[in-house]
């Protein structure tokens, strides 16, 4: 059954700030894997096995997850982290083959993906927190911006890469509210945005809507996807 769950060329959220990307030349890549234990997660990690990339923005449980060690096949599947998530995947289990250390500013390839570590504003118990932009063998690229709150120089991160879709979180306690998020929009300057990290708590914002209009009214020019869990948008 192993790779049916990764839909070609899509998008798929997998609840939270779980994705699993299919790119045209059917290369896979999770970012934040948190799987077993998030409660809106449509799949278990068996069915995920083997991805090509697995990108993790810190060591929360809800980002990092326990099922990394399940997901890695082989030589086939590296893990991009920062050296002190590292450290910690390989105390679970994780082979040193199994992961590549990269570190905020840097940007390294996995086959034909390119991946490149960008700043959080948030907090992480090893290492620093981190968003991700992958650059795609046809050079869609796509910003997973981590847990964060808003910074100004997201604003060079859209002027570097020209986003073609980001994953911005809009829960609020921990991250971007709403309104942070659609001001976000302003800077990064997507032609899509995905929202994430809501409604997976009772703590969090429950629903898209509020971030639907402000985000309307703030950055007219996006196409905001509101996607259920398991849910998907064509790249
Ligand atoms: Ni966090
Ligand atoms: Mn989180």
């Amino acid at each position: 059954m192993e790779g049916v769950k990764y839909l070609p060329h899509q998008v798929r959220w997998l609840g939270h700030a779980s994705f699993a990307i299919s790119t045209a030349a059917g290369k896979t890549v999770l970012i934040d894997p948190w799987l077993t234990g998030n409660p809106s997660c449509p799949v278990v990690a068996a069915e995920l096995k083997g991805p090509d990339a697995i990108l993790v923005t810190h060591d929360h449980g809800d980002h990092l997850g326990t099922d990394i060690p399940t997901l890695v096949k082989g030589e086939g599947t590296i893990v991009a982290v920062q050296p002190e998530v590292a450290t910690v995947l390989k105390r679970s289990g994780v082979e040193d083959r199994n992961i590549v250390n990269m570190n905020i500013g840097g940007t390294v390839a996995i086959g034909d993906l390119k991946v490149t570590m960008t700043q959080a504003a948030h907090s992480a118990a090893a290492g620093s927190p981190c968003g991700f932009v992958l650059t795609l063998e046809d050079g869609k690229t796509i910003y997973h911006a981590g847990d964060t709150g808003l910074f100004e120089s997201m604003t060079l991160v859209g002027e570097i890469y020209h986003l073609d879709l980001a994953l911005l979180p809009i829960g609020s306690v921990f991250t971007m509210d709403p309104l942070q998020a659609a001001v976000a929009l302003t800077l990064l300057r997507p032609a899509k945005v995905i929202p994430m990290h809501y409604g997976t708590f009772p703590t969090l914002v429950p629903a898209a809507d509020g971030f639907v209009r402000l985000a309307r009214e703030k950055a007219p020019g996006v196409e905001v996807v509101v996607l259920r869990p398991g849910g998907s948008l064509s790249l």
